[in-house]
């Protein structure tokens, strides 16, 4: 898999609210490794700015608008507006990524491995 795609959550909704969930049953790209989130990020604050080499990710907006630019080695652009927390965006490896938070706006990302400097790949020049 080394396109991105967005992955529609297993959602549970109900007067009471919604909830969404991922186990066994979600077709999900990897094993989950690792569990991260951001919060109180400015307005407009760009994140990201790197790609990785062997780590996969899913990340997940569960508050506001992320719009997320993935840009391959090859040069394919790809951009997604996240504003449901019941989508989550599946951003392969060797994946250029950059996120702009809108206002109060959260994130939980899902990786396939253990957090590890030395799989950044933060220089453009680097990546390109
Ligand atoms: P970074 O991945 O650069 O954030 P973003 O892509 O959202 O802009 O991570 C910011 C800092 O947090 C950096 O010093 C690495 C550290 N970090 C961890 O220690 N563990 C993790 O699981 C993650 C995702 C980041």
């Amino acid at each position: 898999m080394n396109k991105p795609f967005t992955i529609e959550l297993n959602t549970k909704g109900d007067s009471r609210g919604l909830l969404a969930y991922i186990d066994d049953s979600t077709d999900f790209p990897f094993k989950v490794e690792r569990v991260y989130w951001l919060w109180e990020v400015p307005e407009q604050q760009v994140r990201g700015g790197h790609a990785h080499k062997t780590s996969q990710q899913v990340i997940i907006c569960t508050n506001g608008e992320i719009r997320v630019s993935l840009e391959s080695l090859d040069g394919v652009f790809k951009e997604y507006i996240l504003d449901t927390p019941g989508v989550g965006l599946y951003i392969p490896p060797l994946w250029w990524g950059r996120m702009i938070f809108s206002g109060g706006a959260t994130m939980i990302g899902l990786a396939s491995d253990p957090y590890d400097e030395a799989d950044y790949i933060r220089s453009r020049e680097d990546f390109i």
